[in-house]
């Protein structure tokens, strides 16, 4: 067995945490809710020049070099007294690892290499909690399964597995699967926010969801308060795929902060880019630097110094010469005749706008982390009011997944 020092959340950390992230975070909500991609200049710089000017000045590959670790950044104050906060409060252990019986070879054909050890560090954390509802479950259900290959994995070699999905066709190529490896398991077509989801929780010991988004796993916990099943291993996703405008609280504690967190703010902790291969990172700074060029023009076209938000486009629209690019975007948005320019200048000025709003973007990246462990923590007070134990912490390496979370959730 091997884990990290910090300890996992469980008891009273869990309510200790979260309030001193909460304070923070409303504390500070003026400086993480300003985006400097949509805003040329931020208010909070009119307050600390120095750090503005510092940020600024640097480029692009300076700004990606930190990205997905913001607090390692020796920025002028007072961003390093929020960095060091933002690392005191999202300190949090990792599960322990333990060894599980070899699955076979030929399960994970098929399935992404970073797909499958996350699901082998999901199961290891879940095998590896202190409780033993996990280790003696017999009737594992899979929440929004995809084709199941989690809960395949947890269920062999002989329990039983249900899998909750509504996309057919991992319905179909799910239950094909685990014929060969599962004597009884059911890849059941259900909208999980119906009432259909109700029995199938119902009858379940454990409930696994891992990247469930927004509504979906908000719905889970909910429903897993209010039912019989025993356990839940939770690894959220997507937290802003949700119907309602704002975040509902579960818990009474987030139901009495006063941070009113808005579907755009719930984007925040997904703004990291850590996964992504080399290609895709070069196509994501081209369209930004052009949108961002696009942007001083429309300003121009428009006599209105304002953001205007312009649709995803196509990577062939990208294939396209700058300045046809602008054109054709300008047609779309509906803006006046572009007159001739100098386009080089103007593309230039787009990649010198994008390395400032990536630095400046540095300073919203230190609450990232804080805010999901926030969102993580209102769920997991609520389960605890619910009568469960509760442990919260991470299941594997943030290079694995950046949605490394996990809330292991057992009745007592
Ligand atoms: C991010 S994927 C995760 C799949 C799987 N758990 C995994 O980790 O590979 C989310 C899954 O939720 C499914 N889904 C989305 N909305 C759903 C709903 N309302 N009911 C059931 N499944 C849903 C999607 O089809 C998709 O397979």
């Amino acid at each position: 067995m091997f884990g990290s020092d910090a300890p996992l959340l469980s008891g009273d950390a869990l309510r200790e945490r979260f309030l001193a992230l909460d304070a923070f975070l409303f504390a500070q909500q003026k400086i993480w809710r300003e985006k400097p991609f949509i805003q040329q200049h931020l208010l909070w710089e009119l307050d600390f020049p120095e750090l503005s000017t510092w940020l600024r000045a640097r480029s692009l590959a300076d700004a990606e070099a930190c990205h997905t670790q913001p607090t390692t950044v020796a920025a002028p104050q007072p961003y390093r007294a929020w960095a060091q906060q933002a690392a005191q409060l999202t300190h949090v252990g990792r599960f322990a690892s333990v060894a599980l019986n070899e699955r076979p070879v030929r399960m994970s054909s098929g399935i992404a290499e970073r797909k499958w050890q996350q699901i082998e560090a999901f199961a290891s954390a879940v095998h590896g909690s202190a409780g033993q509802a996990f280790t003696q479950a017999q009737n594992w259900l899979d929440w929004c399964a995809g084709k199941g290959h989690l809960g395949r994995y947890l269920a062999w070699p002989d329990a039983n597995l249900e899998c909750l999905e509504f996309n057919p066709d991992l319905i179909g190529s799910g239950q094909a699967i685990s014929h060969k490896y599962l004597a009884h398991a059911q890849h059941t077509l259900c909208d999980v926010m119906s009432a259909a989801s109700t029995a199938p929780l119902q009858q379940a010991n454990a409930v696994v969801a891992l990247h469930a988004c927004g509504d979906l796993h908000t719905h889970l916990v909910r429903q897993v308060g209010a039912q019989q099943a025993i356990a839940l291993a939770l690894a959220p996703c997507c937290y802003n795929r949700t119907q309602a405008e704002f975040y509902q609280p579960l818990s009474k504690q987030g139901q009495i902060s006063k941070l009113q967190l808005t579907r755009d703010d719930l984007g925040l902790p997904l703004t990291a880019t850590v996964t992504a291969t080399a290609r895709e990172r070069r196509l994501r700074d081209q369209s930004m630097a052009w949108r961002l060029a696009f942007d001083i023009l429309q300003r121009e076209l428009r006599g209105i110094d304002d953001y205007l938000p312009t649709p995803s486009l196509s990577a062939a629209w990208f294939n396209k010469p700058f300045a046809q690019w602008c054109r054709d975007l300008a047609v779309l948005k509906n803006l006046a005749v572009v007159p001739e320019r100098n386009w080089q200048m103007l593309e230039a000025q787009g990649w010198q706008r994008l390395a400032q709003v990536r630095n400046l973007e540095l300073l919203r990246g230190l609450f990232r982390r804080p805010l999901e462990l926030w969102l993580l923590l209102d769920q997991a007070l609520f389960l605890q009011e619910q009568g469960f134990n509760v442990e919260l912490g991470e299941f594997c390496a943030i290079e694995l997944t950046p949605r490394n979370l996990l809330l292991l959730a057992q009745r007592s």
